[in-house]
């Protein structure tokens, strides 16, 4: 494949690291939120997660083994700026430094996320990602990461996925901070996509040389129905993908999703003059996180755009999200075809199943493994398409705490006994790590 390309495997803070109230980590709205009743399966939380907080040497150690190129975690918005602002809790500091430079030391390159998804709870109280001072905010969280890591971490992450923020978070209320309102929901793309163009600019700032993107959730969209659901598959693309792809890449919110919010939802009075060319700022790369297409119907009764889910065609993974790695070519190709040579980064591809336990030091998963080969095929063949793809994170390292769902979906390509902490790599993790391998000795 393309010289550039590197391969690793991705994780996020409050899904492994636990140790929620070590060293003066502070409240997030994820931690608010799994202890909420009712919140999460079975009650599970990240207070104790793959315990990745004390247990990170080993973890890398366990990834220098696996051959990983690089690596993609998040940093902790409250463990570092407890409160959201103000007082900076050093050791939060020290942990991610040490992290950075452990990955360096075993040739693996750091790439941080500077959100996924865990707000200080502190920001919460005063509106969350409702209110535009909370995107100030994160540009001034974004400063103090990028001076404080900049000569370690060259490539930075400023949002993961905002789509999901936004309308999981605050319209269909299924991931913190639980919120049911699609005013609000819009409100909060708009300002999640400013403090990505916010922190841009910190890190350019900070550290000139540094290479930044954001990184979306995108899927092509499919009709149930060819006949009478073209009008679904445009909406929802238009509010999956254009509303994200055409702010961060065209400094413009596309015009049909413009005007159907506006009839649905009222005005989008609070996009301010400047605040598009600021979203749309120089990128190094758009981050894409890609699992499953979509499948749509019409359905009026549905929310403001008016479509709904159907359900996936066969096979589906232990998400029962359906398996089609001709989707990310498809995908690639179509941003290319639109947006031209925007480079890429896949930032989380990967699958849930119901794996067997650990046994005699093997875990057997021949479904994960056949779908990560089968995307990384499908990749192959968007990058001989042309489109620049640099570099692939498998989702993910470990399994892990897997937001409303819990521990009961494990993604991980290394396996984690939640007793014992005791780690596994699985057979797919084997089989990525000979996949590497190859690559770099160029018998791909
Ligand atoms: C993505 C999230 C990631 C993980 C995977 C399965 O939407 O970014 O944290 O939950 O889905």
């Amino acid at each position: 494949m393309s010289d550039g390309l590197k391969f690793g495997a991705a994780t996020a803070a409050y899904q492994i690291e636990g140790a929620a109230r070590a060293d003066g980590r502070g409240e997030s709205i994820w931690d608010r939120f799994a202890h909420t009743p009712g919140r999460v399966a079975r009650g599970d939380t990240g207070d104790v997660a793959c315990d990745h907080y004390h247990r990170w040497r080993a973890d890398l150690d366990l990834m220098a083994e696996l051959g990983l190129e690089a690596y993609r975690f998040s940093i902790s918005w409250s463990r570092v700026l407890p409160e959201g602002e103000g007082a900076v809790n050093s050791a939060g500091l020290r942990f991610y430094r040490e992290l950075a430079e452990g990955l360096r030391e075993r040739g693996i390159e750091p790439i941080a996320t500077l959100y996924h998804w865990d707000l200080p709870q502190a920001l919460q109280e005063r509106g969350g990602w409702a209110e535009r001072a909370t995107a100030q905010r994160f540009g001034e969280y974004a400063v103090l990461m990028a001076a404080e890591l900049g000569d370690v971490v060259r490539e930075w992450i400023t949002v993961n996925e905002p789509w999901v923020i936004a309308f999981q978070g605050h319209a269909h209320g299924t991931k913190a901070p639980g919120i049911r309102d699609w005013p609000t929901a819009l409100r909060v793309s708009h300002n999640a996509l400013l403090g990505h163009g916010l922190a841009l600019q910190a890190v350019r700032a900070a550290a000139p040389d540094a290479r930044a993107g954001i990184t979306l959730n995108l899927a092509p969209v499919v009709a149930a129905d060819a006949e009478d659901d073209a009008l679904a598959v445009e909406r929802m693309d238009g509010h999956l993908n254009r509303w994200f792809l055409e702010a961060v890449l065209r400094a413009r919110y596309p015009g049909d999703m413009i005007d159907l919010y506006e009839r649905r939802c009222g005005p989008l009075d609070w996009i301010e003059d400047g605040d598009l060319p600021l979203i749309a700022g120089r990128t190094e790369f758009l981050g894409v996180n890609y699992y499953a297409p979509m499948r749509v119907r019409a359905d009026a009764s549905r929310g403001p755009i008016g479509v709904r889910q159907a359900p996936p065609g066969p096979p589906t993974t232990g998400m029962g999200w359906e398996v089609a790695p001709d989707g990310l070519r498809e995908l690639l190709v179509r941003i290319k075809d639109d947006y031209g040579d925007v480079p890429i980064a896949i930032t989380e591809n990967g699958a849930a199943y119901r794996d067997p336990p650990a046994s005699n030091g093997r875990v057997e998963d021949p479904e994960r493994t056949a779908y990560i080969e089968a995307h990384l095929a499908a990749l192959r063949q968007a990058v001989e398409a042309g489109v620049p793809v640099e570099r692939y994170f498998v989702w993910s390292l470990l399994d892990n705490f897997e937001w409303e769902w819990g521990y009961d979906q494990r993604f991980g390509i290394v396996h984690v006994d939640f007793e014992t902490q005791r780690r596994t790599p699985k057979q797919s993790g084997l089989w990525y790590r000979d996949y590497i391998r190859r690559m770099r000795n160029g018998e791909g």
